[in-house]
């Protein structure tokens, strides 16, 4: 592998062990995938923060690196954590769980994340970290990766907790896999012949698209999304997250609308790639819903929600008195937004919480007394059930909070 002279000094120690120690990861990570060269990225995110998934063991990993002096050297973004930073007595959490997952935050704080203030969120991409198109960046979430690639036209792999964290403080990454080019472009084609409407269709579509086509690099045909439409983010969103959940999507193309989908696939070609038809959206529900009818918490904002989607939820909780608990997660700079709204208002007169930094799948749902929970994601389903061990059920929005105001799933 050629490096510059500058990586050459940093991985022989001449910033120092915590950037040689960065340097060592990043060039493992890049030799093994092939890669010729590092190249610099614009930004980072890193994923790995909950301490349920990380525990002591990582923890102190963290806060060995921060001792040695580690700093980001590019500006670097949080994935969620288990719980709200702020309201977490309100959603359960033991103290002693807390204060670790706090010293978690200030282990990244030091490393100078987010400046010195973290901000955990799946969706930075909706509190302004919108890298352009053919931009390289490092980031690690898989909704997030998804979006970055697909939506946003920016490049970048799927990256690992570590691997994050040492592209960050090297600020570069290997020229491998979705940097390049000849690896962008559609190995399945998607003819979409049900047109899905709501969010949650596109999060079912996703759970069934990324069940059949695995690691490819899809190119949807016949999606009815224009420039108009309001959720046209929102639905991407929740699409790719659920080809990166039942799948491992980390790119996909949508005809007329994604920015490489013209350069993904010449015309003549579309029609020599395997095809994948969806015709029907209910399998795609039915594929994450467990036979429960009993469910115990409501979850909606997985992807973390925009500030369309706390609106949608204050319109529809506005007036009622909930039965069962509705949490919805979003970024804390959203929550500030619907705070001045009003939103959050209307949604707690009703018995709901809006959380910010969280996300329900990586938080210790049992413990805090869950055991079936509700979502309209089915990202969010496939991790209650595969990460949180609790029963999940994937509905509509509309579907789970009638659920939340009736006190059970019908
Ligand atoms: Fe985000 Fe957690 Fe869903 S990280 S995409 S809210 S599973």
């Amino acid at each position: 592998m050629r490096l510059t002279k500058e990586e050459q000094a940093w991985l022989d120690g001449g910033d120092g062990p915590a950037t040689r120690r960065a340097m060592e990861i990043v060039v493992a990570l890049a030799s093994i995938y092939g890669a010729e060269r590092l190249i610099p990225v614009e930004s980072v995110q890193i994923s790995g923060v909950s301490f349920r998934n990380i525990g002591d063991a990582g923890l102190d990993f963290l806060r060995r690196w921060a001792d040695e002096g580690a700093r980001v050297r590019v500006p670097t973004m949080l994935n969620p954590t288990a719980m709200d930073m702020v309201d977490w007595r309100c959603q359960g959490f033991d103290p002693d769980f807390a204060a670790k997952q706090q010293q978690v935050i200030d282990a990244f704080a030091r490393m100078g994340v987010g400046e010195g203030t973290p901000v955990p969120t799946c969706t930075p991409y909706l509190i302004g970290n919108r890298p352009a198109v053919g931009a390289h960046v490092a980031w690690a979430e898989s909704s997030a990766v998804s979006f970055v690639n697909s939506v946003l036209g920016a490049r970048t792999n799927r990256e690992g907790g570590p691997g994050a964290i040492a592209a960050a403080i090297v600020g570069r990454t290997g020229a491998y896999g979705l940097h390049l080019d000849a690896n962008r472009r559609a190995t399945v084609r998607v003819e979409v012949r049900v047109q899905p409407e709501t969010i949650s269709d596109y999060s079912a579509l996703g759970a069934l698209v990324g069940q059949q086509t695995r690691k490819a690099v899809p190119y949807f045909q016949g999606l009815a999304l224009d420039a108009a439409d309001p959720l046209r983010e929102e639905k991407l969103k929740t699409l790719g997250a659920a080809m990166a959940a039942t799948g491992a999507v980390a790119l996909y193309h949508v005809e007329g609308v994604t920015p490489e989908a013209a350069f993904s696939i010449p015309t003549p070609q579309v029609s020599v790639l395997r095809k994948v038809t969806i015709d029907d959206l209910r399998s795609g529900y039915a594929l994450l819903s467990d036979d429960v009818d009993a469910i115990d918490l409501v979850w909606l904002g997985c992807p973390h929600a925009s500030l369309a989607e706390i609106s949608r939820v204050a319109d529809l909780v506005r007036g009622q008195t909930l039965r069962l608990p509705l949490w919805v997660t979003c970024a804390r700079p959203v929550r500030a937004v619907a705070v001045e709204q009003g939103l959050i208002d209307v949604i707690e007169a009703a018995g709901g919480k809006v959380f910010a930094d969280a996300c329900v799948a990586i938080a210790p749902v049992r413990d805090l007394g869950f055991t079936a929970v509700a979502t309209a994601s089915a990202k969010g389903a496939y991790y209650l059930r595969n990460l949180a061990k609790v029963d999940a059920k994937f509905g509509t929005v509309g579907e789970c909070v009638r659920a939340a105001i009736e006190g059970k799933w019908r």
